[in-house]
């Protein structure tokens, strides 16, 4: 038996499959895997590669690979996971590596890395973005594990991974251990927020603009041209346009008004409240989707509403106009909140991220890819130790801009009872980072006044608690 295969990867579903396939297209040999056997029967029949050698025995298959070991693992994430790398774990030696492609928790991964460390062996977790069609035709790929193993197995990572317009391929060693998993994390929070950002901007298009889909499709294709340029906002107009296959109008008409989630969003929002770092609109956009899953309840009452008057007060092309900056808005936002969490947690995780580096590998294959993140990109590099993305020249001046238009359709919305929540969230957080005075003081007052849980006085340093002079009967209601 020759070793003959420069890298495995086992978990044939159709990520698994479209991630060999691209590395087989890259000139590397491929020996691919799957724990039932179906899977290996469909891939060889429908992808047949010269770079691939298909395996239904895993012993086997590790011993086709040269040495030390590349083996990917792209299965579901969780017990999955756990149960191949024991099945791998005697089959391997010391300087192997295993990563773990799948989307996976990064306290999984960090688990999973001291587990296989006394033994020699490195596991990486990788974050992979971009979904089918980025996993076969060039994803963003996000390494953690440690640098010794991403000098072996980055030039093929590279290679498969998206290229920016620069040329630059958008992988990168993230950090020690589950560091890769928790950009991944992140980016997925990130995601949601855009998403939800892009579904209010919808709602108040149609709502006080009265666009059809047509028209929305063609304001999307508008924004696309200019600063919100983003895969998201392109995918945006070829969803407003798709025709129901049933001949029932537009299709997203006929989709039901719930969105669901597999829950990267929520780990994120746990992780901002551990570790303190406001993501008060990732946030808002996991209690959006919960409350959009409540159509039933939400029907009724909408229903039982007074009919109101839409009140727009201006031209339907300043609406256009302010929306995009409503967007943008909301945009810095939420990447400044996303980047606070990688920064606060760079130092809670000792991943030592390099938050420009971060922005640079998103800027291509990932959902989240965007015009925006050249400019995020070109603020960290030049202040790598920047407090918050507002404080960058560029934002701040895109700010100064657009802040207005953005607080009046945020008002808007409001008056017009449309829900906006994660944009109001948006100008909230950006009120509250400008403001000398957030009302906090008030706050600790009363937790004192209740709970004798003592404040700082503005003249003296420590902690104090007074007595109060005025007395409150507890059943003040
Ligand atoms: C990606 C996506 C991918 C997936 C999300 C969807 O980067 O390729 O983020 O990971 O589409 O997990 O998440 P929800 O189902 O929770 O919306």
């Amino acid at each position: 038996m020759t070793m003959r295969n420069d890298i495995a990867l086992i978990g044939l579903g159709v990520m698994g499959s479209n991630l060999a396939l691209n590395i087989a297209d890259h000139g590397y040999k491929i020996a691919v895997y799957n724990y039932t056997a179906d899977l290996v029967e469909k891939f060889v029949k429908e992808n047949p590669h010269p770079n691939a050698e298909a395996f239904t025995d895993l012993k086997a298959m590790v011993a086709s690979l040269k040495r030390p070991r590349q083996i990917i693992i792209m299965v579901t994430a969780g017990k999955p996971v756990d149960a191949v790398i024991e099945a791998l774990k005697p089959l391997l030696d010391k300087d192997d590596i295993v990563l773990d492609t799948g989307n996976s928790f990064y306290q999984d991964s960090m688990r999973r890395f001291a587990q296989l460390q006394p033994l020699g062996i490195v596991f990486a977790g990788v974050g992979v973005s971009g979904g089918a069609e980025g996993a076969r035709h060039g994803p963003a790929i996000m390494v953690g594990g440690t640098h010794e193993a991403y000098q072996s197995i980055g030039p093929v990572l590279e290679a498969i991974a998206a290229k920016a317009a620069d040329g630059k391929p958008c992988c990168a060693f993230m950090g020690e251990g589950g560091a890769g998993h928790y950009v991944k994390m992140v980016h997925n929070g990130i995601e949601y927020a855009d998403m939800e950002l892009i579904a209010e901007s919808y709602l108040v298009l149609k709502r006080l603009g009265g666009f059809t889909n047509a028209e929305l499709a063609d304001i999307y294709e508008r924004y696309q041209q200019g600063p919100l340029q983003s895969y998201l906002i392109s995918i945006t107009s070829k969803v407003l346009r798709e025709k129901d296959p049933q001949g029932k109008g537009d299709l997203v008409d006929m989709i039901v008004d719930a969105a669901g989630q597999k829950g990267t969003g929520k780990w994120t929002c746990i992780d901002g409240f551990e570790t303190g770092v406001a993501l008060s609109m990732i946030d808002g956009a996991c209690n959006a989707r919960f409350i959009s899953g409540k159509v039933a309840e939400r029907t009724v009452r909408a229903q039982q509403a007074v009919p109101r008057t839409i009140k727009l007060g201006m031209d339907k092309t300043s609406l256009i106009a302010k929306v995009e900056h409503y967007l943008y808005v909301g945009k810095i936002a939420a990447y400044a909140q996303g980047f606070d969490l990688y920064r606060s947690a760079s130092e809670k995780y000792d991943f030592k991220l390099n938050l420009a580096k971060i922005a640079e590998i998103f800027r291509a294959g990932c959902i989240i890819q965007a015009r925006f993140l050249n400019d995020i990109t070109a603020a960290f590099t030049a202040e790598p130790q920047l407090a918050n993305l507002v404080d960058a020249p560029f934002f701040k001046a895109r700010l100064a801009d657009c802040l207005e238009d953005a607080r009046e359709v945020c008002a808007l919305a409001i008056g017009n009872a449309i829900p906006n929540p994660v944009m109001a969230a948006a100008i909230s957080y950006l009120d509250a980072l400008h403001s000398e005075c957030v009302g906090a003081n008030l706050i600790q007052g009363l937790r004192d006044y209740f709970g004798a849980h003592t404040f700082e006085r503005k003249d003296a340093p420590g902690f104090i608690h007074h007595t109060w002079s005025c007395k409150a009967s507890f059943n003040a209601v």
